[in-house]
């Protein structure tokens, strides 16, 4: 009995498939894909561009992004991050001696040039099942008719409403009749329906040449961007190999460079479990904080596009190289920023969003973004979407940013080169199965928060809904201070404040969506700190048949 009892919960997990986004039509859109008969990735491309529609402030087809595909054999990684324009300069945000955020951030100075479109059609192309507009119908629909915003994403229309105001475009787009739109009010986005059904008959040449080229060049003429058609044309994203990472028995794959985010994970969940703390208390804690400061003095100082800065590779993923730094760190209290001796650079924009999609056999893991809330507020007039403000994530030499940080040469300004990134896809797999497909925004801290989802679930044994709630914190090396989210407690705060560490409260850390494989089942879990949802669709007979939307607040 108990043996077909396991058997039938292996069948069950065989057919079910899920998939969580930071929206709820987004994962629709995902769902039914996969109830149409769509693998993982034609599921993830329908996300991909659902998004782009209904959660604007970072779902793009103007950003870039990774992404992370399990084929049921192999870790695919591929790289559709934005390149520097022809005619970028390693100064050209200074004037007058003096960095100007302004220029890296907002308008047309502020955008690399796009990746995402180049990137989901190549993913689509390897993996593809479904045809192309059958996969992109749902964006395209939901930018036609029109979908209605929620409570979350209104307030972040509100938030962001100065910045919706400083381009008559995007004003017109985004602020219906001149007002921020209302929870519940209907966004009808008639150009860039226009748009994605160019993409879905003509592919990469609907973006990246004719129409919509034109669009971005006049865009950039009038706004004094830099993006030229030989920019656009030259857009490639890179099959790159993932980094793959021995934790407890599991492989973890994440993003290779121009991510930091597998580099940084590699060393923290490695430095975490050398430490030999199993239980979270001020000693887990000291051990974590001291981990992601050793990862994050890589990353200032060492880390950038790999086909332009030379990376200590080999280095930077050898055990020898952790275990000799981790033997440095005092037992009870933090080793103290002036032994590390140079100075790393910045914060980064903290306004991604991640999606994960899991088929039964394949399995995508998915982060994108055009890096701050809106990207560079500047839409595509005529196109209907938002250009990326990337350009931010490169460094300026020699002058320090608005955080008083400096950078590093790895990651200064040049033509066709990849901004470093934090972005973290990540996929756990035992033996060949999938045990966890997940993901985060939030710039630098994406890393720290996958690194503790990873360890509350391996580590600490918390089940996945105990794993992504639990309350995170943050240390980037640079500035020395501890981000601890609102949601930490007092007495664990009181406890490494006694240790030394200076603390610095801030809005809870991260928005994981991922899913889970617990107790037999895969379970979408979508982070309660977010607006997102999950779907399983499921099927006892081989056809796919309902699909199921969990609410944010599911428990397995
Ligand atoms: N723009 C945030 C990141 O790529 O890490």
């Amino acid at each position: 009995m108990k043996r077909v009892g396991v058997f039938l919960m292996m069948a069950l997990a065989m057919w079910a498939s899920a998939v969580v986004s930071d929206n709820y039509y987004a994962t629709e859109a995902g769902a039914r894909v996969l109830a149409e008969g769509g693998n993982a990735v034609d599921a993830a491309v329908a996300v991909g561009f659902a998004l782009a529609v209904v959660y604007p402030s970072a779902g793009n087809i103007g950003g870039g992004g990774f992404m992370l595909v399990w084929d049921g054999k192999k870790a695919y990684f591929l790289d559709y991050r934005e390149t520097a324009p022809t005619g970028a300069r390693v100064d050209m945000f200074v004037r007058e001696g003096k960095f100007q955020p302004q220029l890296s951030t907002v308008g047309a100075l502020a955008a690399g040039v796009p990746g995402t479109v180049a990137g989901l059609l190549e993913a689509h192309r390897r993996f593809g099942q479904l045809p192309l507009d059958r996969v992109m119908a749902p964006a395209i629909d939901l930018a036609e008719r029109g979908f209605r915003l929620s409570v979350f994403q209104a307030r972040r229309f509100k938030r962001m409403e100065k910045l919706l105001r400083r381009f008559p475009e995007t004003s017109r787009i985004f602020l219906p009749g001149g007002r921020v739109p209302l929870p519940g009010q209907l966004l009808v986005q008639k150009d860039l329906a226009r748009t994605l059904r160019l993409i879905a008959r003509k592919g990469r040449s609907g973006f990246y040449s004719g129409r919509t080229a034109g669009l971005i060049l006049n865009t950039m003429k009038r706004w004094g961007g830099l993006i030229t058609l030989k920019d656009l044309q030259n857009y490639r994203p890179r099959w790159r190999e993932p980094e793959e990472i021995n934790f407890l028995g599991l492989k973890v794959y994440s993003p290779s460079l121009p991510s930091s985010g597998g580099l940084i994970l590699r060393t923290v969940l490695g430095a975490v479990e050398a430490s030999g703390f199993r239980r979270p208390g001020p000693l887990y804690h000291h051990a974590l904080i001291e981990a992601l400061k050793l990862a994050f003095y890589d990353r200032a100082k060492f880390m950038g596009d790999p086909d332009f800065a030379r990376v200590p590779l080999r280095g930077l993923r050898s055990r020898a190289y952790l275990m000799e730094r981790l033997r440095r760190i005092p037992l009870l209290s933090p080793l103290p920023p002036e032994k590390f001796e140079f100075n790393p650079w910045k914060y980064e924009r903290e306004e991604t969003t991640h999606f994960s999609v899991y088929d039964g056999k394949m399995a995508v893991s998915n982060t994108y973004t055009i890096n701050g809330l809106f990207g560079s507020g500047l839409v595509v007039e005529g196109a209907g979407f938002l250009l990326n403000n990337e350009m931010d994530d490169f460094s300026t030499p020699g002058v320090a940013n608005q955080f008083g940080a400096l950078g590093s040469q790895a990651n200064y300004i040049q033509e066709g080169k990849r901004m470093l990134s934090s972005m973290t896809p990540t996929l756990v797999l035992r033996e060949g199965r999938v045990e966890a497909v997940l993901g985060s925004p939030g710039g630098t801290t994406i890393p720290s928060v996958v690194a503790q989802v990873l360890l509350n679930l391996y580590l600490l044994k918390m089940d996945p809904w105990e794993a992504v709630v639990a309350p995170r914190l943050h240390h980037q090396w640079y500035p020395d201070l501890v981000f601890l989210g609102r949601d930490f407690s007092p007495s664990a705060a009181r406890a490494l404040e006694k240790m030394g560490y200076r603390l610095r409260w801030r809005r809870p850390l991260g928005d994981v969506n991922g899913i889970y494989l617990w107790a037999g089942r895969y379970y979408p879990i979508a982070d309660p700190r977010g607006d997102g949802r999950g779907a399983v669709v499921r099927s006892s007979t081989g056809k796919y048949e309902g699909i199921i939307m969990k609410t944010r607040g599911h428990t397995p």
